[in-house]
């Protein structure tokens, strides 16, 4: 058994299955691959069920999706995650759901006959995350997003859209990105008040100062000696302060966001919830959100 599998890996099950007591029918794939905590949790999941199975590692390199989806299909896989950086990869290669079409990127496959069905389970994984964390409603929230140019940005912003919340910030610091996602919102659902937003516009307090809910999506809290995004003039104790960022578990804007006595909580809950819907489109019998949060180290 192996810590990351490969494409070639991926050629027959006597490969594959070699030196393991069970079939590996699940995968990651992503590139790089090797830090993804989702076999953890979904293996823990599996066995809760009592599937027979294996959850796995791939690294799949830029341009290589297709083969990997090819290959876990032959080969009888239930279905497979995707992350980065193949989340937008994925959609030409596979009947994309209306939902996931909508956020802009698939995030879970389902291999069905000769098909490969793509869905999105990070939107309404994040909307379950703020309200099972928060105790609110999503789309009743004022929500400003930072880093709203990114993938994980972009399919925030439009599940706060499709919720029909009353009001969304998006921010970047390049304004450039902004600009198709806003036209996408938009189009989306015109109920929702839609602002872009430099990081360095001036005006970023006064909305900052007027929304509810604060979320990071951007990388900026990854690496030690990061900043904080957002500055502590542009948050108050009423905020409630998402970091899509788990590790670490506190960054520098939630650091800050504590400080100022807000409500706070990080990405580990968004890893959970999207796992726990994707595990729900292969069984969807299976109530796995109890032991992925135990795998997670959420109780
Ligand atoms: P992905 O699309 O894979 O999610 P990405 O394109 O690297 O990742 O996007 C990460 C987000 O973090 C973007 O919104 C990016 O802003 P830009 O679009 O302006 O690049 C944001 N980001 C990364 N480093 C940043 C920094 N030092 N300051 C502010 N925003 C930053």
């Amino acid at each position: 058994m192996k810590e990351v599998y490969t494409l070639e890996d991926l050629s027959s099950r006597a490969v594959l299955d070699a030196g393991a007591d069970k079939p590996a029918r699940l995968a990651v794939i992503g590139h790089p691959i090797a830090h993804s905590a989702s076999p953890r949790m979904h293996q823990a999941a599996l066995d809760a069920c009592g599937v027979a199975a294996r959850y796995i590692r791939v690294d799949v390199e830029p341009g290589h999706v297709a083969e990997a989806f090819e290959r876990m299909r032959a080969l009888g896989f239930i279905g497979c995650n995707v992350t980065v950086p193949h989340k937008l990869e994925a959609m030409l290669h596979c009947a994309v759901s209306p939902s996931a079409q909508a956020l802009g990127a698939v995030n879970t496959l389902c291999f069905e006959g000769n098909e490969a069905r793509g869905y999105n389970t990070d939107g309404p994984g994040f909307k379950n995350a703020i309200e099972h964390d928060f105790g609110l409603p999503l789309a009743s929230l004022m929500v400003v997003i930072l880093g709203a140019g990114g993938g994980a940005g972009q399919a925030i912003a439009a599940q706060c859209v499709m919720l029909g919340v009353p009001k969304l910030v998006v921010v970047n610091r390049s304004l450039e990105k902004l600009g198709p996602l806003l036209e996408r919102l938009r189009a989306l659902n015109s109920k929702t008040q839609v602002i872009a937003l430099s990081l360095e516009d001036p005006a970023l307090v006064k909305y900052a100062l007027a929304a509810e809910l604060v979320v990071n999506t951007s990388s900026v809290g990854l690496k030690a000696g990061d900043p904080s995004i957002l500055p502590i003039s542009c948050l108050k104790p009423e905020h409630l302060v998402y970091d899509t960022i788990y590790q670490p578990a506190v960054t520098p804007l939630l650091a800050l966001a504590q400080a100022v006595d807000c409500r706070t909580s990080n990405g580990k809950s968004m890893l959970l919830h999207q796992g726990a819907l994707a595990f729900q489109l292969w069984f969807p019998e299976a109530q796995p959100l109890s032991p992925m949060g135990k795998a997670l180290g959420i109780t």
